[in-house]
């Protein structure tokens, strides 16, 4: 298709809605004291939570920070960005590193077909684990390296295994920026409006949060109604050719 015009015949009854939902969402700095219900912060939650994921292994987490004590120490770890102090709500948005074995089993357990195809069985059962097992000190993981190396070599392509916590923070961190993107966007489509930070002291976050070693926050997520002038700038991004290649 390259990067010719093309005349797209597919139906595409959602297409006005989902670009009045991408174009008119911003980063919001200042909120009006208006909350947001219960009921839809859950309802965005849910569409957040049906965003793609690795292997449907869901290695996300959502603080919703309510308590008044909490939520101030909060914004003191953002930096007391205004987009903080102002949100209805305050989110710290979590991925997980070291729950993707207990997920694995869960997705057997809770498998929407009975009985769980074998091919399904098989894979949460013996290749998740072959991924992403590191042993103490990582020492599987040159196990790993070697017969990934042979077979790349000898055989073809294969997808590499997490061979380090790093590269499982990374496939966490991937899924959880996706399920974050899609929370942007329902509070959006629901008339609200947000701000990902990334500004704030992560180990004080996580001390605040109690977090533990394998959760690490993506990002902070201020939400709330926008203020008058609570965008800052205008929107622009570069022209599309900087970043698209057609291959
Ligand atoms: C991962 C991430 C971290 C960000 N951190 C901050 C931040 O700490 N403070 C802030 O005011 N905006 C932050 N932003 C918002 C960006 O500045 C904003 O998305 C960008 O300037 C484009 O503007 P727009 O979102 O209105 O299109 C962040 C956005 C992302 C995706």
């Amino acid at each position: 298709m390259g990067n010719q015009e093309q005349t797209s015949t597919i139906d595409t009854p959602h297409l006005d809605s989902f670009r009045a939902v991408v174009e008119s969402r911003r980063s919001v700095r200042r909120f009006t004291d208006t909350p947001i219900p219960d009921d839809v912060l859950r309802e965005c939650l849910r569409l957040a939570m049906l965003a793609p994921n690795s292997s449907n292994l869901q290695p996300w987490e959502f603080f919703v920070i309510d308590s008044p004590n909490i939520r101030a120490k909060a914004v003191d770890n953002c930096m007391r960005q205004n987009a903080a102090k102002t949100a209805a709500r305050l989110i710290a948005i979590v991925a997980r590193t070291d729950n993707w074995h207990e997920h694995a089993k869960q997705v057997l357990r809770e498998y929407p077909l009975s009985p769980v195809p074998k091919k399904v069985k098989d894979y949460y059962g013996r290749l998740i684990p072959l991924e992403f097992v590191r042993g103490p000190v990582n020492v599987l993981s040159l196990a790993k390296w070697g017969v990934t190396q042979t077979h790349r070599q000898l055989k073809g392509p294969i997808k590499s295994p997490y061979y380090t916590l790093e590269d499982i923070k990374q496939w966490a961190t991937n899924n959880t920026a996706l399920a974050a993107e899609n929370l942007i966007l329902a509070l959006r489509a629901h008339g609200f409006d947000s701000c990902a930070m990334g500004g704030f002291d992560e180990p004080a976050m996580k001390d605040l949060l109690s977090l533990g070693e394998h959760q690490h926050i993506v990002m902070m997520l201020a939400a709330g109604e926008r203020a008058d002038k609570g965008i800052y700038h205008p929107q622009f991004r570069f022209a599309q050719e900087q970043f698209v290649h057609y291959v």
